[in-house]
């Protein structure tokens, strides 16, 4: 204490209220390049990042060709990727912005951080080669490694336009054997079937080439589309296809069932996918694909979001969720960033999948017994569209020795599981009668012809007014809930 000068204290705070400031140089390193390669991307979805980027590039008044080969050998060590587009190319004086990380996107609708190119490669192995031309530029650019400063050569190529990318030291196994192909074009089929139907012009080619011998298998991708098949129409049809909202974002929601066995496939007219398709039935294919930006993110999405845990109780579940607007994708696009929206339209989701018994497939596929629509009936009476004070169940009627469905504010209701018929129309009158009810309903899925002649009838000889009203009238129809499943079993 008695050594701090009283006077020196007041000029030592001011000076240090001012923070000096510095600078220091942040070294460029390449090893960058290849630790961008220590991803979560299998090989499909690193692919893919290159295809989406070819897909941001594409020319949209020209047939846009994405040809992807795999050379195999057996010398394991000899294997190698390339991918060829005939899209914009890369012009030389972007082409530093195009390779530098966390660039500036090229603001196509599939490019996101500036990541994916040199993510994707250093995931797949090392590059060999990154030619690149854009329209116009009297010769294309040629590179041979990612890095911060790098030497480039001029070349000159037989097209006008496009971008090559090839890679060599595949740290996966590239998909050998038919099954593993055909998954891996039956993926791709399904993740840009958005982007393969006819009038899009754009094709996908995938090379599977032997630099052993001779062989070469050449497969086109073909789109692949979800089957579903809906419980009421027996058509490939989903059940519910709905836009949720919310706060700041938009997405639309289908969700359906898959067809259970070989009789549903025979009723659509298709036939039973492979085991390779990504909409087989089987656990690990249960569940929705997430959509961004048209192209499917990740396949099969479920648990822990809609479900606690996968189980085969939720195989038939499968559908799209697309994320239009509001969310975000994290740097490797084959996940989304879990903030508030991401989360607020799961908990959406989670309820209408539970609110409709979408997740109890064997008893939501058949009709809610007439116990469960007479007590969704009162509920309705009671609530606030009728406003019925008085609504008793199965109300007995001591002089016909039967009982009316559901009398409210003496109304009488009567439901019909199956089709109603003119003599369903007498036995509501009879209670009518004999009661002396002014007005009653009838309720069913549909109506036989001689409904609407025995109402009448009975309108002109006696004034008792008959009116009808359909299940999906009165909203009591739907699937049943967990709690309406518990209460019936
Ligand atoms: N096949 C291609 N054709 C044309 N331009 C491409 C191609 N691949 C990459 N690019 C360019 O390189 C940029 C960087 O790509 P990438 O690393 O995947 O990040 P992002 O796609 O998020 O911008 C793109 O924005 C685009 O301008
Ligand atoms: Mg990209």
């Amino acid at each position: 204490m008695a050594l701090r000068s009283s006077k020196a204290k007041p000029a030592a705070r001011k000076k240090d209220s001012t923070p000096r400031s510095f600078e220091i140089e942040v070294p460029r390193n390449d090893a960058l390049f290849r630790e961008l390669g220590r991803n979560s991307y299998d090989l499909l979805d690193a692919v893919s990042e290159l295809i989406d980027n070819a897909i941001a590039a594409r020319i949209s008044s020209k047939a846009t060709k994405i040809v992807v080969t795999f050379f195999y050998s057996k010398t394991k060590k000899r294997n190698r990727f390339s991918i060829e587009d005939n899209c914009c190319g890369i012009s030389r004086n972007k082409l530093g912005e195009a390779i530098s990380p966390g660039h500036g996107s090229g603001g196509g609708t599939l490019n996101e951080h500036g990541l994916g190119m040199k993510q994707a490669v250093a995931s797949i192995g090392n590059l060999t080669r990154l030619l690149t031309k854009a329209d116009g530029e009297t010769s294309a650019s040629e590179i041979k490694k990612f890095g911060w400063s790098i030497s480039g050569s001029e070349v000159h190529v037989q097209f006008r336009h496009g971008t090559v990318i090839e890679i060599a030291d595949l740290h996966a196994e590239p998909p050998d054997g038919p099954e593993r192909r055909r998954k891996f074009l039956q993926y791709l089929g399904a993740r840009y079937r958005r982007f393969l139907l006819p009038d899009s012009k754009i094709a996908i080619w995938v090379n599977f080439e032997s630099l052993d011998d001779d062989s070469k298998h050449s497969n086109m991708v073909e789109p692949i589309q979800p089957i579903y098949f809906n419980t009421r129409s027996r058509t490939n049809r989903e059940e519910i296809s709905e836009d949720i909202i919310g706060k700041n974002w938009t997405a639309h929601f289908t969700v359906g069932f898959a067809p259970e066995d070989e009789a549903h496939y025979a009723q659509l007219g298709l036939r039973k996918p492979e085991r390779s398709n990504p909409y087989s039935l089987s656990t690990p294919n249960a569940g929705f694909d997430l959509i961004r930006k048209d192209r499917v993110i990740k396949f099969h999405f479920l648990e822990p979001y809609l479900v606690d845990t996968r189980h085969g109780q939720y195989n038939l579940l499968r559908g799209e969720i697309d994320l239009i607007s509001g969310f975000h994708t994290a740097i490797t696009k084959n996940a989304m960033l879990t903030d508030e929206a991401f989360e607020e339209c799961m908990d959406k989701i989670r309820n209408i999948i539970e609110k409709r018994g979408l997740l109890s497939r064997k008893f939501n596929r058949e009709k809610p017994p007439e116990s469960v629509m007479r007590d969704r009936l009162v509920k309705i009476l009671k609530g606030p569209a009728h406003q019925k004070r008085s609504v008793v169940i199965e109300a007995p009627t001591s002089v016909l020795d039967g009982h009316i469905d559901v009398l409210a504010d003496d109304v009488p209701y009567e439901i019909k599981v199956d089709d109603a018929a003119g003599i369903d129309v007498y036995q509501l009158f009879g209670y009518m009668d004999m009661l002396d009810y002014k007005t009653g309903y009838l309720i069913a899925n549909r109506f036989k012809p001689s409904v609407a002649g025995v109402v009448e009838h009975i309108w002109k000889k006696h004034k008792k007014k008959i009116i009808l009203g359909t299940f999906e009238e009165f909203g009591i129809d739907g699937y049943m809930t967990d709690e309406e499943i518990k209460r019936v079993r």
